[in-house]
């Protein structure tokens, strides 16, 4: 393998948050800047790997080198994500999807009504690692386990005990735990400080890095879990 030790291997990775939209100028996002799931990206693509970036909105340009997906919405991102999980190897959901979306997308731009106040109506938006979860457990129609998924997740309090069980309601094989209480580490910025999560509890904590270290770490990790290091 020698440089490239993902050669040969197809990784698709989410970036950035998703747009929600409520009319044609209007939507719901979040504070991802992208920046992360771009470096998780990059560092695949110059191991060698066939990458797909799966981008909703991101503060900068995606990376050169790869196949870009434009998805706006968790429902574009689902789809996106969905039909290519035959084809993929690794998934990587670094994206930040937003948990509840408008009710209603108007066709056109919204009045202002008479009213001093307006209600928005959300509703429940698909959880997308969750289903990759389940249609690894079901088992696809090749009779193969699927890819190998690692989800991530800002976690505030009780980080192992969270992660832990998030990885196995959502089905995943490793939970990055965003440390979002330290400083330097999480939206916008470009570092981090993560824990990686196993079904067992803690594999490995990656102090305040660059987030391309982060990235080539947790790449290391994926390789050896999933057996892609070949015989030693
Ligand atoms: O449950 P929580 O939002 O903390 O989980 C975070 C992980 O789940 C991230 O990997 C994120 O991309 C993924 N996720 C998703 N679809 C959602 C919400 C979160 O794929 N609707």
């Amino acid at each position: 393998a020698g440089s490239r030790p993902l050669a040969g291997k197809r990784v698709l990775v989410t970036a950035g948050g998703t747009m929600e939209r409520l009319d044609p100028v209007r939507y719901i996002t979040n504070d991802s800047s992208g920046k992360m799931g771009f470096a998780i990206a990059e560092a695949a693509r110059d191991q060698g790997a066939d990458v797909t970036l799966v981008c909703a909105r991101t503060d900068g340009p995606p990376p050169a080198g790869l196949r870009l997906v434009k998805a706006e919405s968790a429902e574009e991102m689902l789809e996106a994500v969905m039909v290519r999980l035959p084809e993929t190897d690794a998934v990587v959901k670094a994206a930040a999807v937003a948990d509840y979306r408008p009710a209603v997308r108007h066709e056109s731009k919204m009045k202002k009504g008479a009213s001093e106040r307006l209600t928005l109506e959300l509703v429940r938006n698909p959880d997308i690692l969750q289903a990759i979860g389940e249609w690894r457990r079901q088992g696809s129609a090749a009779a193969v386990r699927g890819p190998f998924v690692v989800g991530f997740a800002a976690e505030t309090n009780d980080v192992e005990r969270n992660a832990v069980e998030k990885l196995s309601r959502k089905g995943c094989d490793l939970i990055v735990a965003n440390d979002v209480s330290q400083e330097g580490a999480g939206f916008g910025t470009d570092t981090n400080a993560v824990q990686v999560y196993g079904a067992e509890g803690l594999v490995e904590a990656l102090p305040l890095q660059s987030k391309r270290a982060v990235a080539e770490r947790l790449w290391a990790i994926v390789r050896e879990r999933a057996g892609w290091n070949g015989p030693q």
